[in-house]
C-alpha cells in the first residue's frame, strides 16, 4: 500500500472515505429507487477512484461514462478558463445522470458541466462529490450528496493530484508545504 508519510499528512483515512461512501450510496439509492437506468458520468481525471468504489456499493442499474475539462494547469490554482478535453461517450437525453466529482473548490468547473449537460435534456442532473471547500466558493453549486468538508487546503490522493503526482494514494492527505516549495521551486 502506498503512504508515503513523509510527504503527506493524512487528513481523511481509507477506512473514513470507504465508510462515508456506504452512507452517501444508501442515500443515493434511495434517490434513484424507481429509474430504469442511471448514467454515472466521472468527471476526469481525480474523480477515477471515487466512481470506481461509488459504483461498487450502489445496487442501481448504471451505465458509467466519463467527461473530462480541464480548467487547471499543472499547479494549484484555477485558470478560471473551462474547456472540454473528452466528451460523454453516449448520449443522456431523458436519463438521470449523476455527475461524480472529486472536489468542489472555486465550483468554476461543475457549474460550467453542469449546464453544458443541462444542454443535452437529460431527465435530471444531480451531483456527488467527495469533498468541498466552502471556504474557496465563487460560484454557488446545488450539490445534493457531499462526502466531506474540508477546511482550505490543498489536499492530494484518492485520485487527487498536485502535478499529476499522488493520485495512488488510499487516502486524502495533506502535501507537506516544504513539498511543494520544492516542486514550484518558491517560498
Ligand atoms: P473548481 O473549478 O475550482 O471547483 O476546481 C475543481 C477542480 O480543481 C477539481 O475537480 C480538482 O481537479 C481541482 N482541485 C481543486 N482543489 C484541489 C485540491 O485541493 N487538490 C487537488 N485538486 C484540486
Ligand atoms: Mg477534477
Amino acid at each position: 500500500m502506498v503512504t508515503r508519510p513523509y510527504v503527506i499528512d493524512e487528513m481523511i483515512s481509507a477506512k473514513s472515505i470507504a465508510a462515508r461512501i456506504e452512507e452517501l450510496c444508501r442515500e443515493i439509492q434511495k434517490e434513484f429507487a424507481d429509474t430504469d437506468k442511471l448514467v454515472v458520468v466521472g468527471l476526469l481525471r481525480g474523480s477515477f477512484v471515487f466512481i470506481a468504489d461509488l459504483v461498487r456499493e450502489l445496487d442501481l442499474p448504471i451505465e458509467v461514462d466519463f467527461l473530462e475539462a480541464s480548467s487547471y494547469g499543472d499547479g494549484m490554482e484555477s485558470t478560471q478558463e473551462v474547456r472540454i478535453l473528452k466528451d460523454l461517450r453516449g448520449g443522456i437525453e431523458g436519463r438521470d445522470v449523476l455527475i461524480v466529482e472529486d472536489i468542489i473548490d472555486t465550483g468554476i468547473t461543475l457549474n460550467y458541466l453542469t449546464n453544458y449537460l443541462a444542454g443535452k435534456n437529460p431527465r435530471s442532473v444531480k451531483i456527488v462529490t467527495l469533498l468541498s471547500k466552502p471556504a474557496r466558493r465563487v460560484v454557488e453549486i446545488p450539490v445534493e450528496w457531499m462526502g466531506f468538508e474540508i477546511p482550505d487546503k490543498f489536499v492530494v490522493g484518492y485520485g487527487l493530484d498536485f502535478g499529476e503526482q499522488y493520485r495512488n494514494l488510499p487516502y486524502v492527505g495533506v502535501l507537506k508545504p516544504s513539498m511543494y516549495t520544492a516542486i514550484l521551486g518558491k517560498e
